[in-house]
């Protein structure tokens, strides 16, 4: 069969390692180049085995792939797009620098791949969404769609990352001691930057709400765990009624009874949901409860989502569900 070769920008990066990985794997797929900054010349090991070798992106014909996944950081990230594209390819972008709220997204869809599905098939150029957003988004989306929040209401989420979420770049703050046996906020007075395209979505969706997004740092490698409380406009008969419909036959989302762990998500592409209402509260409220892999749905196995649709391609060829 004849395959398709794609480039992966940043390759040496969480999420441009675990892009390598799916690609390797992936029957429609090869992978024409991989490209790292510091690693470049650099061979290393992918994740379910497998490796790879970096070169430097100024070394790489970018137009020898169709499609090219650009996993390089916030700022740096534009300008390669920019290229890529000018070569002729194809691109999925993971930064921020394309996303909605962020300034730069005019007819560039939103990658959240199950609300966007017909903008994004055939696109040339796509923002995949942010790990903590998707978890955040995907639960919430039912709820705006179906105007069922409170007017006016704010939305508090909650929300827990592993410390893959932060990229490979060496900190302070995420050294092995500093981690380990720990558990604290972070980014908090509701201005992490991911609430730019939460809040961006919201309003796409005509919803009359305040969102307070407050992240947390947990001791483990990746997965991310929102809770999210929702006050209601009317209390809801069937709780799990709106995700039901909305998500009615979706591969990669996963209603739950019980409530979702990261155990469940671990190398995984789906978002697992489970709903719960609120005793003791004067509005009617409910709590979704969200667990996502950050470097899969989070990062790397949506950007594949979105690929296979722009390519023409199965959705889930290549994806763990
Ligand atoms: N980690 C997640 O959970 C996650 C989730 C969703 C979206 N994202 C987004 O995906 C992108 C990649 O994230 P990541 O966590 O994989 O980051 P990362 O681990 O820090 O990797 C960044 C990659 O970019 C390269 N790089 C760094 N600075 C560069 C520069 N100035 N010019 C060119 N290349 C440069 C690095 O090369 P060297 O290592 O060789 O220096 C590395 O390959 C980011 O925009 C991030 O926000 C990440």
């Amino acid at each position: 069969m004849h395959k398709i070769p794609v480039g992966v920008l940043g390759a040496s990066g969480y999420a441009g390692r675990e892009l390598c990985a799916l690609i390797q794997r992936h029957d429609g797929l090869t992978l024409a180049y991989a490209t790292a900054n510091s690693q470049r010349g650099e061979t290393a090991e992918l994740p379910r085995g497998g490796h790879v070798t970096f070169d430097a992106a100024d070394d790489v014909q970018l137009g020898s792939a169709a499609l090219v996944f650009s996993a390089l950081p916030h700022g740096a990230s534009a300008e390669w797009v920019s290229r890529a594209r000018a070569a002729g390819a194809r691109v999925v972008d993971l930064s921020a620098d394309l996303r909605i709220g962020n300034g730069a997204s005019e007819g560039i869809p939103y990658g959240l791949t199950e609300l966007r599905r017909e903008r994004i098939r055939g696109a040339e150029c796509v923002a995949n969404p942010g790990c903590y957003p998707t978890s955040a988004l995907i639960a919430l989306a039912p709820l705006f769609e179906q105007g069922l929040i409170a007017p006016g209401a704010t939305v508090h989420i909650s929300a827990a990352s592993g410390v893959s979420g932060a990229g490979l770049s060496p900190r302070l703050d995420l050294l092995f001691g500093e981690v380990t046996e720990n558990y604290r906020a972070y980014g908090t007075g509701n201005a992490h930057r991911h609430l730019n395209e939460m809040r961006a979505l919201a309003t796409e969706y005509g919803a009359d709400v305040d969102l307070l997004f407050t992240p947390h740092l947990l001791p483990i490698a990746r997965g991310i765990l929102s809770t999210i409380t929702v006050p209601l406009g009317r209390p809801l008969e069937d709780l799990m009624a709106p995700w039901r419909e909305r998500y009615a036959g979706e591969p990669f989302i996963e209603l739950a009874d019980a409530l979702p762990e990261l155990r469940h998500v671990a190398q995984r592409n789906v978002v697992r949901i489970a709903v719960r209402g609120v005793a003791g509260v004067r509005t009617p409220t409910i709590q979704v409860f969200s667990a996502i892999d950050n470097l899969m749905k989070g990062a790397a196995g949506q950007a594949l989502q979105n690929a296979n649709l722009m390519l023409g391609l199965a959705e889930q060829t290549g994806l763990p569900a």
